[in-house]
């Protein structure tokens, strides 16, 4: 009975015993000199101080720790500014580090830490960084009038610089509204990525992500290159596979695309995401639905009676790609269409209005299958090969 009473306690101070190292004030000694401000607008942090133990014992590394992620420091910089002739602190004459770390837009708790030689890490320091992520996407240059045209419709630039940061985080939203841990994707693709409309949001609000955007039209992916600097863009070709290895993606997403693509197109495209996705990744996309019917049927001979049989109608077919080419799909053909893949969740324009991600446009999240056989690879199924 003695004993039930008291294990709680015990338990909780053999875990206090058990905890690696505590320094007393005498014992550690560090400033942290850089930077002066820990309110920003930037995407990476250079943090610089210096540290050392004053017991005449060495310290093997210093580390950062920022969002679950650990950043290794450079540690044992030379800081002759701490010795001076005859100093009881040797070890000061090299207790400089300097570390790189990613902030993500908000609050985050950055954490230092330090080692000696077979021992444990030992948190030293601890700041909070808030990162304003309006102020940083104005840091990315707009594209010039006549991109943003070809890929959004319009040029307002106010418009346009709102959307780059609502639209992923929209993105973020549905993808924790379908369940999906968005900690645990580290590479996600923008498929028709355009002028990086939502390639600039996402380097301002997810930098744990690795950012990779295709497009097919050259100018925009050089416009990319220029100006999205932490970016991979590459440029593909029609009917041809992406110039990606299987297994490359954790998400793939594709905005206001499908909406502009032959149904063969769209075919061979999923069947090259399927190879290009991991298994157990997704892929978001985006077409039109049902506040499109109406209008759309009108510009077609018995359109309506062409969709309710077949579950799409096409325009301008000749200029796939461009704006002018658009489609009308039905879920259940857009369902059939994800060969490989399990639908896991299903936005309606119709039922919450529009939003930055394709305006009107419905938006489904799919998850890749495992291939039967448990690899990653799958034939390409593209026209050309
Ligand atoms: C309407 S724009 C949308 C651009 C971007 N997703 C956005 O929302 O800002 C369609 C984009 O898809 C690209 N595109 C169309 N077909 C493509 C294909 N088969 N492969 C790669 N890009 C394609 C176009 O060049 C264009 O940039």
């Amino acid at each position: 009975m003695v004993w039930k009473i008291t294990k709680p306690l015990w338990k909780l101070l053999r875990r206090r015993n058990r905890h690696p190292i505590q320094y007393r004030n005498s014992e550690f000694s560090y400033t942290v000199e850089w930077p002066r401000f820990w309110k920003t607008s930037r995407t990476k942090l250079l943090v610089e101080g210096w540290c050392f133990l004053l017991n005449h014992r060495e310290l093997a590394g210093v580390r950062a720790q920022i969002g679950g992620k650990v950043y290794p420091a450079q540690y044992g910089i030379k800081r002759p500014d701490l010795t001076r002739e005859g100093s009881d602190f040797p070890a000061a004459r090299n207790s400089g580090f300097s570390v790189e770390v990613p902030v993500i837009s908000g609050r985050s708790i950055l954490q230092l830490e330090a080692i000696e030689e077979g021992d444990e890490w030992y948190c030293f320091a601890e700041r909070e960084i808030v990162r304003d992520a309006t102020k940083a996407i104005d840091e990315v240059p707009l594209p010039p009038s006549r991109l943003m045209v070809a890929v959004a419709g319009h040029d307002d630039d106010d418009e346009f610089r709102r959307s780059r940061i609502s639209g992923p985080k929209q993105m973020l939203k549905d993808l924790a509204i379908a369940g999906i841990d968005v900690g645990q994707i580290a590479d996600v693709l923008d498929f028709g990525c355009g002028c990086g409309r939502f390639l600039a949001g996402w380097l301002v609000l997810q930098t744990h992500m690795r950012l990779y955007g295709c497009d097919y039209n050259p100018e925009l992916v050089r416009w990319c290159d220029a100006n999205l600097p932490g970016v991979s863009v590459r440029e593909n070709q029609l009917g041809k596979p992406l110039p990606y290895p299987p297994g490359s993606f954790d998400l793939i997403y594709l905005i206001s695309v499908m909406t502009h693509l032959t149904l063969r197109e769209q075919q061979q495209l999923v069947s090259e995401f399927r190879r290009a996705v991991r298994a157990g990744g997704y892929v978001y996309v985006t077409f039109h639905g049902e506040p499109f019917y109406e209008q759309l049927f009108a510009r077609v001979e018995n359109g309506e009676e062409q969709f309710r049989r077949t579950g799409f109608l096409i325009g301008a077919d000749e200029k796939e790609g461009t704006n002018d080419c658009w489609t009308l799909q039905s879920p259940e053909n857009v369902i059939d269409l994800f060969q490989g893949f399990t639908l896991i969740k299903h936005f309606r324009a119709s039922e919450r209005g529009p939003t930055d991600v394709g305006s009107w446009q419905d938006s489904m999240i799919f998850q890749a299958k495992a291939f039967s056989n448990g690899t990653a690879t799958a034939t390409a199924g593209c026209r050309n090969t």
